[in-house]
């Protein structure tokens, strides 16, 4: 099985910490430790004896290779993305790569965004076990999340009938609905039969390409060319900008998993977040009495429920409830804690200024 690490976000919604040239998933946003994709890349090692693959964008490449050699990942493959179209081509540019080692004809590939916390690696290998399953039976493999509240940022899963014959804890997939609307996500969640998508996928890398070739056979196509382009420079592999440039921008929740009928959903019962946000964050790290998270030099008087975060100065605050407060040497943030989805609109008013 090979580990492919998906690593080409920009975590917008983190900003201003979250940068442009330095997104979350290299950040140390949970453990102090190691930053996100460290964290992710000692789960794949931890299930796989394999290299991994990492896909990240060409800007990031040092970035990458720094972390992934201090997480004593030896022999990773890190593709370069001249520009980002999503997690369709990127997976699909892993997946011919991948059928491109003489090693392993076939491999089942695990797709693991980088930027996800998981707190119990063992359960979740146990889950990966599972998966290998029905992915040796040919099925495209989604790992399922009991959903909490009806966010709107995720896809949901509903579940079919018991796959016993494949293995246990591992149900058809009826339906894949990506980012629904508020209305239908309060609908799913008030029923047992839906879970979120935690974003891991699990496949053979043939099966993948056979079933994306049906509905997208020009991206397939167009990302072989893209990697046949390719070149070798230093340890990267970086893909053709030229013909890249061609290839449809669609994550694969709406290229694949909407479409396919030949999908199989493990439920998995573990603490899981997409650290999509500050609160999120907030949610996830251990809060004081008050429930204030802080982070660095900060000092409060009656503020209760808020994440406050300082790199560089010290912060204090007095009398506020339910604040986001992040400074870096550059930006000061402050959003109310419902309201954090939304620090990604100033990040885009900043790219209209520059
Ligand atoms: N290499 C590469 N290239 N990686 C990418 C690209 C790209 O162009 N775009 C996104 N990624 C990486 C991100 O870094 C992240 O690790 C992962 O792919 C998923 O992308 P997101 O942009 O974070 O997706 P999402 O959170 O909106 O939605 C997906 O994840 C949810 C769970 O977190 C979907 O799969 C949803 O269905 C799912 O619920
Ligand atoms: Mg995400």
């Amino acid at each position: 099985m090979i580990p492919i690490i998906l690593s080409g976000g920009s975590g917008s919604r983190l900003w201003p910490l979250s940068r442009k040239s330095y997104p979350k998933q290299f950040l140390s946003l949970v453990s102090a430790e190691e930053t996100m994709i460290q964290a992710t890349l000692v789960r794949g090692v931890q299930i796989s004896s394999h290299c991994p693959i990492v896909i990240c964008n060409e800007d990031h490449r040092f970035l990458a290779a720094e972390q992934i050699r201090e997480a004593n990942v030896s022999n990773a493959d890190i593709l370069l993305e001249p520009l980002s179209h999503n997690t369709a081509p990127a997976i699909t540019l892993a997946a011919l790569h991948a059928l491109s080692h003489e090693a392993s004809p076939d491999p089942i590939l695990l797709v693991m965004p980088a930027d996800h916390f998981i707190s119990d690696a063992r359960k979740f290998a146990a889950y990966i076990e599972e998966g290998t399953k029905a992915a040796n039976a040919g099925k495209i493999v989604c790992f399922g999340i009991q959903p909490v509240y009806p966010e709107t940022g995720y896809g949901y899963i509903q579940k079919g009938a018991a796959l016993t014959s494949i293995a246990d804890n591992t149900f058809d997939v009826k339906a894949f609905t990506e980012k629904p609307d508020q209305d239908v996500a309060e609908s799913y969640i008030r029923s047992d039969e839906f879970c979120w998508n935690s974003g891991i996928f699990m496949f053979k890398a043939s099966v993948f390409i056979d079933e994306l070739t049906k509905y997208e056979p020009e991206l397939v196509e167009t990302c072989r060319t893209s990697l046949e382009q390719a070149t070798t420079d230093l340890d990267f592999i970086r893909i053709d900008a030229e013909s890249f440039a061609k290839v449809k921008d669609i994550s694969i929740d709406y290229a694949l998993m909407e479409r396919t009928q030949n999908a199989a959903v493990i439920p998995m019962n573990i603490e899981w977040s997409d650290i999509g946000s500050w609160s999120a964050l907030w949610q996830l790290k251990d809060q004081c009495p008050n429930g204030n998270v802080c982070v660095g030099d900060v000092i409060t008087d009656q503020v209760s429920n808020s994440y406050i975060h300082s790199t560089s100065r010290l912060v204090t605050a007095v009398g506020v409830q339910d604040v986001v407060i992040v400074e870096t040497k550059d930006a000061v943030m402050v959003a109310a804690k419902d309201k954090v989805q939304d620090v990604k609109n100033i990040v885009a008013k900043l790219k209209e200024q520059n």
